[in-house]
């Protein structure tokens, strides 16, 4: 019913000739596994070189970021439209790292979220606790209050058009990945959020795991009922890891 997706977040990383090689890894991966489709989030300078490499077909290319302004003048800012324009069709919004190193709030990515939407550009929204709050036992409600603006009327009609991407912060790039166990412990409330906001589509949003996915973690995780892909950080730069990982999503 949810096909799964396995999306690479490349960060700062990457050169030409690095993402050539990579993209005919995921072109290759999804023609080797029919049921999985892949997508790819280099930084916005290798955005029209990947989108003309993916040339349109079940790789799909996103921005890491976008502004929530249309245009105008905000240095250093990259608009939806240019992002568009080089054939990039996705965009992550509220990774970790934006929140952390750009104090990204929810004023702020509810902008971000309602930009994406309006110019077409499907969002994934990114969600998770730190290890203090998991440790405080505070993780629902971390998880829960970064969810809350897609209660808000104006996001509630556009839900099936958000994919959403549950990150524990103490998991990016440590080398720790939540267990399955973990993992689907909070997909599963993250669906029950999204069940109160439409009860139809929530079956049908497709929600992401990230956090240090390997191949070795990742068919523990994708067979979990609520798990519906990964996005992958470090493994993503590697074309035989992040195949590996389609593989285990297929
Ligand atoms: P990681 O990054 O796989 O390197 O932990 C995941 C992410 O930040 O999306």
């Amino acid at each position: 019913m949810r096909r799964p997706l396995i999306a690479g977040n490349w960060k700062m990383n990457g050169d030409p000739e690095l993402a050539g090689s990579l993209i005919n890894a995921c072109k290759q991966a999804v023609r080797d596994h029919e049921s999985v489709d892949l997508a790819v989030f280099p930084p916005y300078t290798l955005l029209p070189l990947v989108a003309t490499e993916a040339g349109g077909g079940r790789v799909r290319v996103g921005a890491q970021d976008l502004s929530p302004h249309q245009k105008g003048a905000y240095t250093g800012e990259v608009s939806a439209s240019m992002i568009k324009a080089t054939g990039a069709t996705m965009v992550l919004i509220g990774h970790s790292e934006r929140r952390q190193w750009h104090q990204e709030g929810p004023k702020l990515l509810s902008a971000k979220l309602k930009r994406a939407l309006d110019e077409g550009l499907t969002p994934i929204y990114c969600v998770g606790e730190s290890l203090q709050q998991r440790e405080e036992n505070r993780t629902e409600a971390v998880v829960g209050q970064q969810l809350a603006l897609l209660k808000s009327a104006e996001f509630k009609p556009h839900l099936s058009e958000i994919l959403i991407a549950y990150e524990p912060v103490w998991a990016i790039g440590t080398g720790k990945t939540a267990s399955p166990e973990q993992a689907q412990a909070v997909h599963a409330y993250i669906r029950g959020i999204l069940h109160k906001v439409d009860a139809r589509i929530s079956g049908l949003v497709r929600i992401l795991y990230g956090g240090s996915v390997t191949p070795e973690s990742a068919s523990g995780l994708l067979a979990c009922a609520d798990i519906d892909g990964a996005l992958v950080g470090g493994a993503s730069l590697k074309g035989d890891a992040f195949a590996a990982i389609a593989a285990a999503a297929s």
